[in-house]
This record gives C-alpha cells, sequence and structure tokens, in this order.
C-alpha cells in the first residue's frame, strides 16, 4: 500500500471513529456507534500493517502478535461478567500506559533514526520523556484502579502524611531530571533520568489512585480511560503515526469531558478528587453524640404484598443499582414493567449517574432486556416528580439513593446528588442484607417510616413479585 493510500485510509477511520463517538452518545444510536468504531479499527490496523513502514521480517512478528493479542482479548471478552467490565477495561487502559512506556524507551534507543537537525532531536526526546511520564502513570493507577474495582485491594483511601509535598517534590525532580536528560550526549547518560523518571511516575499512580474513596471511583475509571488516551496520542508522536495522534486526542478529550460530567454528577470538583479521601471511612461523629449513625427498626416487606401495592399505585418509579446487574435481574424488571403498564400504572426508571460500576451501565442492562428509552429517565429528568409517585422500587441500588448525602453534613458523601426516592408515598428497597454499598456509607433510609425492605436475591425476589401480579 502506498503512503497516500495509507493516508487515505487513515482519514476514513478518523471520520468513523468520530462518527463512532457520536453514536455512542445515545443508546438508539450506540449499537451503530459500536460497528463505526469495529470498522474504523479494522481499515486502522491494516492500512498500518500493508502500509509502507512495514517491511519482511516485521510481518512475522505482527502476525504473531495479532494472534496472541487477539485471543486474549477474545477469551477475555467471551468470559468477563457484565459486572466484571470495569476492571476489564481498567486493565485495558494499563495495557495502553505499558505500550506507550515500551514505545518511550524503544524508540529512545533506536539509533536508526537520523535526526536533520539538534531541534528535531530535541523534540523527539520532549515527546519520549512526556510520553513514558503520561504512560507510567496510567499504567500503575490503572493496576491499582483494577485491584480496587475488583476487590482484590480495599476501598478505603490510603492518604499518606504530607501527600501532596511528596507529590509536588516528586514533580520537582521529574522536571529536573527532564533537564538533565535533555542535555545527555549520548543514550547510556540519558538512560539514568528516563530510569528514575518512571519509577517516580509508577510511584505517583499508585499513590494518587490508592488515595481516592470508593466514591470517587467512577472519576478516577474516566480519569484512567482520559490518560490513557493522551498516552496513545504520545506513542502517535513518538511513532509519527498520525492516526494514533488523533485517536488518543479523540478518546484523552472524551475521556476529559466523561471526568467532568461524572465530577457534576457527583458535586466534586477535580481537583479535590484527585487531592482523595472521598467516600472513604466510617462517618465522623456528629457534636453531641452518635446521630451519624442511621437508627431505628427497619420493615419488612413480601413479594406479594410488594405486587399489591405495585398492582394499586398508579405511579411507579423503578430505580435500578450494582444489585440489578449482579442478580442479572433486568428481562424480568421488564417483564414486570410490561405488566404493570398494560394494567394502565404509569412506570418509569430513574438513572444515577454513577449507578452500577461504570458510567450507563444500568442503560445498557434496561436496553438489552428491551425496557423502551421513553420510561427510562436521568436522575435530574425524575427527582422532582418523587412526592407524586406511589411507590419507588429501588432494585439493588444503595449508595446512589442514601438521603444521608442530603441530611447529613457529616457523611463522607455528603453533597452528592442523590435519586429521592424516600419521598414517594412507600419505597421498596430490594437487596439481600443491611449491607452497606460501594461507599461504605449506612443508608438511613432503610429506617424511614415509609420505607419496606424486600430482603433476597433481586432476580428471585422479583420473579416471586412477577408469578404474584398475574
Ligand atoms: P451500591 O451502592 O454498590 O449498592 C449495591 C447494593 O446492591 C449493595 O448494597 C448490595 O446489598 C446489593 N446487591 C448486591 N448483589 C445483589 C443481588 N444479587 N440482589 C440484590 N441486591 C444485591 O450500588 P449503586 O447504588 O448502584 O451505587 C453505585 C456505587 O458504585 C456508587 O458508590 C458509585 O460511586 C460506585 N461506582 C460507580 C462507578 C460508575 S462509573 N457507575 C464506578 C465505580 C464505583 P446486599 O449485599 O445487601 O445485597
Amino acid at each position: 500500500m502506498t503512503d497516500s493510500l495509507a493516508t487515505v485510509a487513515y482519514i476514513g477511520a478518523t471520520i468513523l471513529f468520530i462518527l463512532s463517538l457520536g453514536g455512542l452518545s445515545n443508546p438508539e444510536t450506540a449499537r451503530r456507534g459500536n460497528v463505526f468504531g469495529m470498522v474504523g479499527m479494522a481499515i486502522a490496523v491494516l492500512a498500518t500493517v500493508l502500509g509502507p513502514r512495514v517491511t519482511g521480517a516485521g510481518y512475522a512478528w505482527i502476525v504473531g502478535a495479532l494472534v496472541i493479542g487477539g485471543s486474549v482479548g477474545l477469551y477475555a471478552a467471551k468470559k468477563v461478567q457484565m459486572t466484571q467490565m470495569p476492571e476489564l477495561v481498567a486493565l485495558m487502559h494499563s495495557l495502553v500506559g505499558l505500550a506507550a512506556c515500551l514505545v518511550g524507551f524503544a524508540s529512545y534507543v533506536d539509533t536508526s533514526t537520523v535526526f536533520p537537525t539538534p531541534a528535531e532531536k530535541t523534540i523527539h526526546e520532549v515527546e519520549v520523556y512526556i510520553g513514558i511520564l503520561i504512560g507510567a502513570v496510567t499504567f500503575s493507577g490503572s493496576v491499582i484502579a483494577f485491584g480496587k474495582l475488583s476487590g482484590k485491594i480495599g476501598g478505603k483511601p490510603v492518604l499518606l502524611p504530607g501527600r501532596h509535598l511528596l507529590n509536588l517534590v516528586g514533580l520537582l525532580v521529574v522536571l529536573w531530571f527532564g533537564g538533565v536528560f535533555l542535555n545527555a550526549h549520548d543514550v547510556q547518560s540519558g538512560m539514568t533520568p528516563l530510569l528514575v523518571m518512571t519509577v517516580i511516575a509508577l510511584l505517583f499512580g499508585v499513590h494518587m489512585v490508592m488515595a481516592i474513596g470508593g466514591a470517587d471511583m467512577p472519576v478516577v475509571v474516566s480519569m484512567l480511560n482520559s490518560y490513557s488516551g493522551w498516552a496513545a496520542a504520545a506513542t502517535g508522536f513518538m511513532l509519527s503515526n498520525d492516526l494514533l495522534i488523533v485517536t488518543g486526542a479523540l478518546v484523552g478529550s472524551s475521556g476529559a469531558i466523561l471526568s467532568y460530567i461524572m465530577c457534576r454528577a457527583m458535586n466534586r470538583n477535580f481537583i479535590s478528587v484527585i487531592a482523595g479521601g472521598f467516600g472513604g471511612g466510617a462517618p465522623a461523629p456528629a457534636k453531641g453524640g452518635d446521630a451519624a449513625q442511621p437508627q431505628g427498626e427497619v420493615t419488612p416487606i413480601s413479594a406479594a404484598e410488594t405486587a399489591e401495592l405495585l398492582k394499586e399505585a398508579k405511579n411507579v418509579v423503578i430505580v435500578p443499582g450494582y444489585g440489578m446487574a449482579v442478580a442479572q435481574a433486568q428481562h424480568v424488571v421488564c417483564e414486570i414493567t410490561k405488566i404493570l403498564r398494560g394494567k394502565g400504572v404509569n412506570v418509569r426508571f430513574g438513572i444515577h449517574p454513577v449507578a452500577g460500576r461504570m458510567p450507563g451501565h444500568m442503560n445498557v442492562l434496561l436496553a438489552e432486556a428491551k425496557v423502551p428509552y421513553d420510561i427510562v429517565l436521568e436522575m435530574d429528568e425524575i427527582n422532582e416528580d418523587f412526592p407524586e409517585t406511589d411507590v419507588s422500587m429501588v432494585i439493588g441500588a444503595n449508595d446512589i439513593v442514601n438521603p444521608a448525602a442530603q441530611e447529613d453534613p457529616t457523611s463522607p458523601i455528603a453533597g452528592m446528588p442523590v435519586l429521592e426516592v424516600w419521598k414517594a408515598k412507600t419505597s421498596i428497597v430490594m437487596k439481600r442484607s443491611m449491607a452497606s454499598g460501594y461507599a461504605g456509607v449506612d443508608n438511613p433510609l432503610f429506617y424511614k417510616e415509609n420505607n419496606r425492605m424486600l430482603f433476597g436475591d433481586a432476580k428471585k425476589m422479583l420473579d416471586e413479585v412477577q408469578a404474584a401480579l398475574h
């Protein structure tokens, strides 16, 4: 393939990636968006492999890598449960970071490239230094995020004394070694500052994500997504590959926008997320006693009683959370919705922006079960309707319906917007026990007078509710 044909293919792939992102912004066009992305990536890989820069023995290496990487990817995608998707994504981000580091070192030690002017050599070295820096932070940060999301590492923030000072000193050392690196006369003498910077960047990634509390993990996931995009763009600069630069910039900027949206949804600002600590520990004791701890009796309810309440209701709002994903209860939720709508009940869904474990998690599950899009509303669209709602049914959700966020300023999640299900005439919470959610914070909703607890696995309980509705 000639150089110009490869460029045309790259432009085509870029357009497909942009169309893909556009499609993914809406559930109705998301499937098409995915197809655009896949076709774009296939064109990009083919144009690169068949392009003028790959020759002779290179093909054997590329085919070998494609077979190994493709098989691992296929196996992981087939085996992974929907609830484990965020962990898999975090792991994938770590690979992008690792690739950026390896490409950086490889292109630094590769002395075959001749730079026409010293300025171009310096620009290349700056690209290598920054590329490895972003790659190393992305790699170690994503590995820790994987550990936290999969429960292998505890969700509580690890806050080292003087951590901001530590980060600042790390940054200054990285800048100083950057100067040493650029002034190095040969690869040997440049390697020491490069390695020192890499170790500091790796430690910074670990430190940054370890310090972040459970409630901020959604922001961290999208932030690492953004970093992985910038790491890919940096790799593109090092390899002089325009498509990689554009693709990396698309991922980097869309991840940054998503982080901003997540921050707004959680009522947090980006700097305090990076500073860490949110939603990690037990609530600070309130003045004059332990008022921060929810107290009182909970009122259980049976599946048959739940069905009765639903049948008698005019307005029902269903709030799904992580537990619905674990129980795979979305299909029976859809069946119940159909039955109730058939009986003239106005059923709608309230979706919190960070419900579940990844952005859009609940929308994906409900779309899979074929719940009509027009009754699936965002938190801001439905929150003011709860006072006119007869029954709010919470399915495996906890943090996103925790009134402590509004009522208890000492709560670790104080200020986070939540779905105000307790304002309905009756709220029903469906979960297996009194355990707390991802943020590890107790939930006073369970003790409210108008709240009922339907204890059990969401799928099992909803099957019983469905049977009782007929
Ligand atoms: P959570 O607060 O984690 O609560 C889920 C609840 O589901 C748990 O309390 C659990 O209680 C229940 N559950 C688990 N398995 C169940 C089953 N088989 N049947 C019935 N219930 C089951 O979830 P949420 O309300 O969706 O809130 C999301 C949380 O995750 C937030 O804190 C958010 O910050 C965090 N997070 C979100 C993301 C994104 S991007 N969405 C990413 C990382 C973290 P039992 O054990 O008692 O059943």
